[in-house]
C-alpha cells in the first residue's frame, strides 16, 4: 500500500528505460535512415529532445566519431582491424624511418618503410659473418601520404585490405590478401597522378609504403649484426607465395636465447608505445579532409550490408560500384584540396568528450556490478555528469508522466561542444564536407550520451533519491523490488550505453598487469587459433625473459 503511487510512478518510467534498453529503433523526427545530408537537423531540432528517442539502428555517427577518436592509435585499430577511414597527411621533414633488407642497395620500386627499427630488424637478413642490412629513411621535405585505418598490415582475407583494394583494384578482391607486391605497386601506380608519396598503414606496428626511394627523402644503408643466420641478400621485401611469418614461428624467434632479445615480442613492444591517443604523432593527419566508408550519404550501400551485423564484422565489401566510384574520386579530391577548413581542433573536441565521459560511465557500471550496489552513489554520479547542464529551471512539473522537463537539460548537454558552429553561419560555412561528417559524428555520440544518462537520472528523481527536486508521496522510501528494477534498468541502460559507444580506453585487461607484464591483444600473424581473432581480448603476456613460449 505504501507505494502504491511510486510503484505506479517507477512502473511507468522503467517501462519506457525497457524500450529503450531493447534498443527499438526509433525514427527521429529530423533523422532519417541515410540521411541526404547528415543531421541536416541540427539547427532545428525543437522537437527533437525527446529521451525516450534512441537513435536510427543505421545511424554511424558514433562510429565515425570512436573510428577518428582512435586514428594512428595501436589499441584500437587492433581490436578493429577492418578500416573504414582514408585521411590525407603528411611526414615531416627529419622523420627517420627503417628499412630492413639483405643487401645495402636502395630500393628502385615502392617498398615498406617501418617506423620503428623494432619492426625492420625482422626483415634485416644475412648472416652471421657479414651481418644484415637496415636502410635509414629520412624525410627530406614534408611527404604526403594516405593514412588507412585499421589493421591494414594484417595479411587477412576478411577486411583488413578492404580500404585498399579500393585504390589498388577498384574492386575488393579477398583472395588477394596475400597479393602485397601487387598491391603497393599498383597504390602507387594509383599516385602517380597525385601528390601522395606513399601510405600508412598497420600491423604490429605502423609502417609506410614508400613510392619512390629517389624523391624527398635521404637514404642510408647500415650494415648491422645479424641476428644469426637469417637469409641471404633478397630484394623482395615479400617473396612470392605465402606470407613468409603467417604462422607462429615468427613469434619465436630468438624467444630461447640468452643475449639476444625476443625479436618478435619486440615488435609488440614498439607497437604498443603509439597504443593510445595522440598514438604515433610522427603521421600529422589533416581531418578537414578525411573521407569515411562509415558515411550513409557517400557510401549509402554499405548500410544495408551493416545491418544487423556486429561492428568487428563491418567491411567494406558489398559497396556498390556507383559508391566505390565516388569515394576514389572523393579522395583523388582530397588530396589536391585547398579549403582551410574552419579551424575547430577536433581531435581535441573528441577527446575531451571522451575524458568527461569515459571514466565516469565506467564508475557507474563498476558501482551497479557490485553486489550491493547503493543507489544514492549512483545518482551522485549521474549529478556530476550532468551538472554544467542542469539549469535552476530543471524540475520535474505536475505531470509525472511526462519526461518533457528535462528537455532543456537534454538540449543543453548534447549541444554544448557544437552549438557555436551551428549557431554561426560564417563559422558553420567555412566546415569542409569532413568537417561536418566529424561535426554529425560528435553530435549524434554526445545526444545519445545525454540522453541515457539524463533518463536514468530522472528515473532517480523520481525514485525519490533527490528529495529536493521531487519527494514521492510516501516518506518510507522504496520497497525492495522497486530498488531491484531500478538497478536492474540503470544496469542494462549503462551496458548498452557502453557497448554503442564502445571506447577503446574501456577494453583493458582485468586484473591489470604486473610491472613484468604487457596487456597485449592478439593480432596478425600471432594466434593460437584462429578463433582468438574473432574477437580479439586483452591478455597479460612477459615482456621481459623468460618469455612465454604461448604468447602467440
Ligand atoms: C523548424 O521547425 C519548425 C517546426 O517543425 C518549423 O515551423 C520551422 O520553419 C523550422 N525552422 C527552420 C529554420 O527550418
Ligand atoms: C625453447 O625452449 C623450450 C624449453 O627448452 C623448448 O620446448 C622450445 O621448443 C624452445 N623453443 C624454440 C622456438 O626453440
Ligand atoms: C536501416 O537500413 C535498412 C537497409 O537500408 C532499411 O531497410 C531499414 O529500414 C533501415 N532502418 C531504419 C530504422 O531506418
Ligand atoms: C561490469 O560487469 C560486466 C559484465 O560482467 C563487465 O563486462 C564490465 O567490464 C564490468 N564493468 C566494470 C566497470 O567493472
Amino acid at each position: 500500500m505504501l507505494s502504491r503511487s511510486l510503484q505506479s510512478l517507477l512502473g511507468l518510467s522503467l517501462s519506457l528505460s525497457l524500450v529503450e534498453a531493447a534498443q527499438i529503433p526509433f525514427i527521429a523526427p529530423h533523422e532519417t535512415s541515410t540521411s541526404a545530408v547528415p543531421f541536416a537537423g541540427l539547427e532545428n531540432q525543437s522537437d527533437n529532445w525527446d529521451i525516450n528517442v534512441s537513435p536510427n539502428e543505421n545511424a554511424t555517427g558514433h562510429l565515425i566519431f570512436e573510428t577518428v577518436s582512435s586514428f594512428m592509435q595501436h589499441w584500437p585499430n587492433t581490436r578493429y582491424r577492418n578500416g573504414h577511414n582514408i585521411v590525407p597527411g603528411i611526414v615531416p621533414v627529419g622523420t627517420v624511418l627503417y628499412h630492413g633488407r639483405g643487401d645495402s642497395n636502395t630500393p628502385t620500386g615502392p617498398e615498406w618503410l617501418a617506423t620503428d627499427p623494432e619492426h625492420s630488424y625482422i626483415f634485416c637478413r644475412g648472416q652471421a659473418s657479414t651481418g644484415c642490412w637496415q636502410l635509414t629513411v629520412t624525410a627530406l621535405r614534408p611527404l604526403n601520404v594516405l593514412y588507412l585505418d585499421g589493421s591494414g598490415a594484417a595479411k587477412m582475407p576478411d577486411g583488413p585490405m578492404d580500404s585498399q583494394d579500393v585504390l589498388a583494384f577498384g574492386e575488393i578482391i579477398p583472395e588477394k590478401y596475400i597479393a602485397e607486391r601487387e598491391r603497393i605497386k599498383n597504390m602507387c601506380q594509383w599516385a602517380k597522378d597525385f601528390p601522395v608519396d606513399g601510405f600508412v598503414r598497420m600491423e604490429m606496428d605502423f609502417e609506410i609504403m614508400l613510392c619512390d626511394f629517389s624523391d624527398g627523402v635521404q637514404v642510408e644503408p647500415i650494415n648491422l649484426r645479424s641476428r644469426g643466420n637469417s637469409g641471404g641478400p633478397d630484394s623482395e621485401f615479400y617473396p612470392p607465395g605465402p606470407h613468409p611469418y603467417d604462422d607462429t614461428s615468427f613469434a619465436q624467434l630468438d624467444i630461447n636465447s640468452s643475449a639476444l632479445p625476443n625479436t618478435g615480442f619486440e615488435v609488440i613492444h614498439s607497437g604498443s608505445w603509439h597504443r593510445y591517443y595522440p598514438g604515433d604523432t610522427r603521421i600529422q593527419l589533416d581531418l578537414t579532409r578525411l573521407i569515411s566508408f562509415y558515411d550513409t550519404e557517400l557510401v549509402p550501400s554499405l548500410v544495408a550490408e551493416r545491418l544487423g551485423k556486429d561492428r568487428l564484422k563491418h567491411r567494406l565489401l558489398g559497396i556498390s560500384q556507383e559508391d566505390l566510384q565516388n569515394a576514389v574520386k572523393r579522395i583523388e579530391e582530397a588530396t589536391t584540396a585547398t579549403e582551410p577548413g574552419s579551424g575547430i581542433d577536433w581531435k581535441t573536441l573528441i577527446q575531451l568528450v571522451i575524458k568527461r565521459f569515459e571514466n565516469r560511465l565506467e564508475m557507474v557500471q563498476y558501482i551497479l556490478n557490485s553486489t550491493s550496489p547503493g543507489n544514492s552513489n549512483i545518482q551522485i554520479q549521474l549529478v556530476a555528469m550532468l551538472r554544467p547542464y542542469m539549469l535552476s529551471t530543471t524540475k520535474p512539473t505536475q505531470d509525472l508522466a511526462s519526461t518533457e522537463w528535462v528537455s532543456p537539460m537534454f538540449k543543453l548537454c548534447a549541444t554544448t561542444y557544437t552549438k557555436y558552429i551551428t549557431a554561426n553561419p560564417s563559422l558553420h560555412s567555412r566546415l569542409t564536407a569532413s568537417e561536418e561528417l566529424i561535426l554529425g559524428g560528435v553530435h549524434e555520440t554526445t545526444r545519445e550520451i545525454c540522453r541515457v544518462v539524463t533518463g536514468m537520472w530522472v528515473d532517480g528523481v523520481m525514485a525519490g533519491l533527490d528529495p529536493d527536486l521531487y519527494k514521492p508521496s510516501t516518506t518510507e522510501g522504496l520497497v525492495e523490488t522497486e530498488i531491484e528494477s531500478l538497478l536492474a534498468s540503470w544496469k542494462e541502460r549503462i551496458s548498452s550505453l557502453m557497448k554503442w559507444l564502445d571506447w577503446s580506453v574501456w577494453l583493458k585487461c582485468r586484473p591489470a598487469c604486473g610491472f613484468e607484464e604487457l596487456c597485449e591483444l592478439p593480432m596478425w600473424p600471432f594466434r593460437r587459433g584462429t578463433d582468438e581473432f574473432e574477437d580479439p581480448q586483452p591478455k597479460c603476456i612477459r615482456r621481459m625473459a623468460p618469455f612465454d613460449s604461448s604468447w602467440v
